[in-house]
């Protein structure tokens, strides 16, 4: 037999060795596949586990607004947080994750891009975690949008150099935060004001400048096409099913030192995603409040009734407010003024800093007796002067890549090919936002349910107690499932009644 083998045709030699090789490879792929499994199910057994709050009806101490970049969270939190929270309130610096120490600080209100891997840092009994879900395709769409729009705005200069220094300048003015330090903007942004600077050389040189394409999803000249944005590794990175890693606390930029490994198992292992999406699912059953991008006049109501409302009724209770305001340095840089900056003066000298804070002291003083219905009339009267504002803005950007200009009607020219890498890109993300729209649906439903009840019931209800309602449904529910047991029991106990009958 070794004989055989040592006079072998040196084809088949090969052919042995080249078996030997990949059946070696595949065991060396199934280990790591192994290894993956085990870190994944670990991370996921043990997030399963870790106590929550356990009445997430309930508004607790601290209020966690999870804001997942896109989502349009940023008018949650002007027009509502802003005016609910008094800026002594706030969590200082709450997008800017370098320097924040919750536990050094008494606040109320944390807004932020971090992920859940925050909680650790909170008291997570007395917190209660807020988010906005939306469809993963508008939601990449609008990440590709905004970092072109937000980098476009370096165009005013004459070079990748100037633009870079002035950024740092303005950095320095407003105590060195800015968009550049948020993520995942901090990533995004400069590498698209890279490649539109680079672009923009090209044409230069070049001389003549026709678009070839009249879609500005596909406008190579001009700036990094869809497609190439959607499949870069750092799109991959940060964009792709971000909602769900985030939600998870297992982003970039996570504060659990295992993330990155269960992230990029995860990306390499299609499978395992399904435990990431689970946890995932688990924490949005157990938030206080699941809003939807799309649905924003239902969104913001039911974030005005359950949310609003027990903000609202916090304030009133003197005990709270008085003795959680500790800090007295938060509203110095506290994250209103880096938020502006965010949107506004990357590129100017000239501010607008101080339009916003006008508009803020307006509603401070008259906060705590604030009803429901008053809340939603400023939150309307915020969002429309916020809209002019962004749309102004944007403008202003893209006129500096025209003819290139994003609109609803020139996303229909995005092709579906393109379409469908998205989906597939962003599949966990997809089924999340599936069951956020369950939760939602559910929660709406009932909730209307509640204030019409409320409303027969000639205003002995004030809007503020809204949220109290909630339990009825859940009591009749049980009544009706207790009363179905009994039944079910009686009706067995006869059964078996009847068999022992027949035995004998
Ligand atoms: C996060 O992603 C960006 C972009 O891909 C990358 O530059 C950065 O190093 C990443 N950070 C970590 C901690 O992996
Ligand atoms: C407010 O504080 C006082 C004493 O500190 C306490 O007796 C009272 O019960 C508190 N009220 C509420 C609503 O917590
Ligand atoms: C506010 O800050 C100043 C110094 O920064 C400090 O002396 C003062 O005690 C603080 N006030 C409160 C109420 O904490
Ligand atoms: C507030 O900011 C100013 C300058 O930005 C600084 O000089 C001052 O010390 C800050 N105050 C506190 C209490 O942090
Ligand atoms: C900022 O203002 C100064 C003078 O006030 C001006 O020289 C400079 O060009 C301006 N920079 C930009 C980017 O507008
Ligand atoms: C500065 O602001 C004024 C009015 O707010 C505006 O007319 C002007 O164009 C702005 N300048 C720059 C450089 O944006
Ligand atoms: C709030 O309403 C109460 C009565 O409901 C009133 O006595 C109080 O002055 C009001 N406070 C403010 C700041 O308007
Ligand atoms: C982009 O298109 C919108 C309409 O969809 C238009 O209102 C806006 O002026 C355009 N912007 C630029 C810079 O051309």
């Amino acid at each position: 037999m070794v004989e055989g083998v040592r006079c072998m045709d040196p084809t088949i030699k090969l052919i042995l060795l080249l078996i030997f090789f990949r059946i070696a490879c595949a065991s060396t792929i199934e280990k790591k596949f192994e290894h993956c499994e085990r870190v994944v199910k670990d991370w996921a057994l043990s997030s399963l586990h870790q106590g929550i709050n356990n009445d997430k009806h309930t508004l607790q101490d601290l209020l966690f607004f999870l804001h997942v970049p896109r989502t349009g969270g940023r008018s949650y939190y002007h027009c509502f947080l802003k005016k609910l929270y008094p800026s002594s309130q706030e969590c200082p610096r709450s997008y800017d994750k370098l320097r924040f120490d919750p536990s050094k600080t008494k606040c109320r209100l944390l807004a932020t891009h971090d992920d859940y891997s925050m909680m650790e840092k909170l008291p997570k009994e007395r917190t209660s975690v807020v988010t906005i879900v939306r469809n993963p395709v508008d939601r990449v769409l609008s990440s590709y949008e905004f970092s072109v729009e937000v980098a476009a705005r370096f165009l005013v200069h004459p070079d990748l150099a100037s633009a870079t220094k002035m950024s740092k300048r303005v950095r320095a003015k407003t105590n060195g935060v800015s968009t550049l330090d948020i993520w995942p903007w901090k990533y995004l942004v400069p590498w698209m004001r890279g490649d539109l600077f680079t672009r923009r050389d090209a044409r230069r040189q070049k001389g003549s400048s026709e678009a070839k394409s009249d879609s500005p999803y596909d406008m190579e000249d001009m700036l990094m096409p869809l497609k190439e944005f959607v499949d870069d590794p750092i799109v991959q990175d940060i964009v792709h099913n971000g909602a769900t890693f985030q939600i998870a606390g297992l982003t970039n930029n996570s504060y659990l030192a295992e993330a990155h490994e269960i992230r990029h198992c995860v990306q390499e292992h299609k499978s395992l995603g399904q435990h990431v999406l689970h946890v995932a699912k688990k924490r949005l059953d157990a938030m206080l409040y699941v809003g939807l991008t799309a649905e924003h006049k239902e969104s913001a109501m039911m974030f005005a009734n359950v949310v609003g409302a027990q903000v609202i009724s916090q304030l009133k209770d003197a005990n709270f407010s008085v003795d959680t305001l500790a800090d007295n340095q938060s509203g110095n840089i506290s994250s209103s003024h880096l938020d502006s900056e965010l949107e506004s003066n990357v590129d100017q000298n000239n501010s607008t800093l101080d339009e916003k804070a006008t508009v803020q002291d307006e509603s401070e003083a008259k906060r705590e007796n604030m009803t429901v219905a008053e809340l939603i009339e400023v939150y309307e009267g915020c969002i429309s002067s916020l809209l002019k504002t962004q749309s102004r803005r944007r403008f202003a950007s893209l006129k500096r890549i025209s003819p290139a200009n994003f609109s609803k009607e020139a996303r229909r020219s995005i092709s579906d090919e393109v379409l469908q890498q998205i989906r597939t890109l962003n599949h966990l993300d997809m089924e999340l936002f599936e069951y956020a729209q369950e939760i939602f649906t559910m929660r709406h439903v009932r909730l209307m349910g509640n204030i019409d009840m409320k409303d027969g019931s000639e205003g002995k209800f004030d809007r503020l107690h809204v949220f109290e309602l909630w339990k009825i449904p859940s009591l009749v529910m049980l009544f009706i499932l207790l009363l179905v047991l009994f039944v079910f029991a009686n009706a067995r106990r006869r059964v078996s009644k009847v068999k022992v009958r027949n035995k004998y």
